[in-house]
């Protein structure tokens, strides 16, 4: 089969979180299956794109409104990933460092978008799947079926929509719908929803299929997916979650060339213990402490905002007993006040405020326990890393969390749940973990060695994939 995933992240040309560690996987699983795997990107102006050899495939012209703009298709020469890396550049409107957060991002993604609908128009041949993800490629699905300039060569071809977030929909308002590409007027309800036009509903409306990143979250949208709960439930025939998978070549503690000290099933506490003797130095805290770390966009979904108050009052719990490291960027104010904390308690906290890929996997190393106390968790990568590291997840039971991270208490369990987003279930699942670490040391080894060996690997997620597309063929 020959599938084309388009999306605005790709791992390691462009990550903001999880959606680039999926769409850089997925295809490189997909393409070890014997099939064709092409990925579609803008091309955001990261390290990668300096680093790596690029060929021009094909440049074209589009409209934006009244503007009309040129486009190039480059592509990387030598199938470095795994898979065919695209990057779509459309000067001065993708070609930017930061791949979000542009007072223009409406602009620039429906320019992206309907270039890549006018460049697989192009094509001699068809693919056999154009496979989406999250609102910013929401619009494709709709135009390949209503644009008028593709729908009669490309309405045959199978659309799939993944949400791997639905707190973003990319909404604007209907006054700005000259921006589209011309498009069947007849079927512009398609892409309302609450009087807007809305790429997240678009794509649940008009894609063949629509997935979501873990079963538990396709439930969770049903009632609660920030407005959009009557669609989910109405078009959930079409629906069908999948749980992410993990780059294993990507995450093993046994080869990462981030880390100093390699380990194994075999050699973990030993590891472990010298890659937190290392990151402990780092920021100045004892390694005999159990040391709990949050990697993580500081935003409400992650319940960020909960971390300085659960921090302090953790630490004021165990006393001389605890440490905690936390990465991430955000909110301001959630960033000020983790800083703010490492004054008072810097015997026991370390912040580092901004985005290290290296950081992030010495901490998964280097951490006896990560904490997840998300609000909304479509899947999470982050704990499935967390296991792979030998790293005990401490989680508030959503979403794919819930799906991926059994309580310890239970039969056969290894993690630790908890029910709500607050501190004081923060503070008192923190406190079992405690106590896990200073008084059952050989129920943690045990621990450590079972989560190792979960497997999470894309394997069986790719093949699910491949049965949804088939499916549609
Ligand atoms: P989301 O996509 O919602 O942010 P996920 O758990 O799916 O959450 O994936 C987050 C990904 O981004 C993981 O690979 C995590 O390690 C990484 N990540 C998040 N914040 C940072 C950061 N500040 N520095 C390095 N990596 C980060
Ligand atoms: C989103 C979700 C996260 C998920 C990731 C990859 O960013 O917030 O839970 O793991 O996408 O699917």
């Amino acid at each position: 089969m020959e599938i084309v995933h388009v999306a605005a992240e790709c791992f390691p040309m462009a990550k903001a979180g999880g959606l680039g560690d999926v769409v850089g996987a997925l295809p490189k699983y997909q393409a070890l299956q014997g099939h064709i795997a092409k990925v579609v990107v803008p091309m955001h102006r990261t390290e990668f794109l300096y680093q790596q050899q690029w060929e021009l495939v094909h440049e074209g012209s589009q409209y934006l409104g009244p503007q009309f703009f040129h486009y190039s298709v480059i592509k990387e020469k030598t199938n470095l990933l795994g898979f065919d890396l695209y990057l779509i550049d459309i000067n001065g409107l993708l070609d930017r460092e930061k791949i979000y957060g542009y007072p223009d991002d409406t602009e620039r993604f429906i320019a992206f978008q309907n270039a890549v609908c006018d460049w697989i128009n192009s094509w001699k041949h068809l693919p056999d799947i154009i496979h989406c993800h999250d609102h910013h490629t929401g619009l494709i699905p709709f135009l390949l079926q209503y644009g008028y300039d593709c729908k009669d060569r490309l309405a045959a071809i199978p659309s799939v929509f993944t949400v791997h977030n639905a707190q973003y929909a990319g909404a604007f308002d209907w006054q700005r719908k000259y921006l589209l590409p011309a498009c069947d007027m007849l079927h512009w309800s398609l892409l309302d929803w609450h009087h807007q036009i809305n790429p997240l509903a678009a794509a649940i409306k008009t894609a063949w299929k629509v997935t979501t990143v873990s079963p538990g979250y396709l439930l969770e949208l049903r009632s609660s997916a920030a407005g959009l709960e009557k669609l989910f439930d109405h078009e959930k025939d079409k629906s069908v979650g999948i749980l992410n998978g993990i780059d294993t070549d990507i995450w093993d503690p046994a080869h990462d060339p981030y880390l100093l000290f390699h380990y194994t099933v075999a050699t973990v506490a030993a590891g472990k213990r010298k890659n937190k003797e290392e990151l402990c130095r780092r920021f100045g805290l004892d390694p005999d402490r159990p040391l709990f770390c949050f990697i993580g966009r500081m935003v409400a979904e992650k319940a960020a905002d909960l971390l300085p108050g659960a921090i302090a009052a953790c630490v004021a719990a165990h006393p001389e007993k605890i440490n905690f490291l936390i990465l991430g960027s955000g909110e301001n104010q959630i960033e000020q006040q983790l800083e703010l904390l490492t004054g008072p308690l810097q015997d026991s906290v370390g912040v580092h405020i901004g985005y290290q890929e290296a950081l992030s996997h010495v901490m998964y190393a280097g951490a006896d326990f990560l904490l997840m106390p998300s609000r909304v968790e479509p899947c999470g990568l982050n704990q499935l890393y967390a296991l792979r590291f030998g790293t005990i997840p401490v989680v508030r039971a959503v979403g794919g969390l819930k799906d991926t991270v059994k309580d310890m208490g239970d039969s056969g369990g290894f993690g630790i749940r908890f029910e709500q987003p607050s501190v004081e279930d923060i503070l008192h699942a923190v406190s079992r973990a405690v106590a896990l670490y200073y008084e059952a040391p050989a129920t943690l080894q045990k621990l450590r060695e079972q989560i190792m060996q979960i497997d999470h690997s894309w394997k069986s997620a790719a093949t699910q994939y491949l049965q949804l597309y088939k499916s549609l063929k």
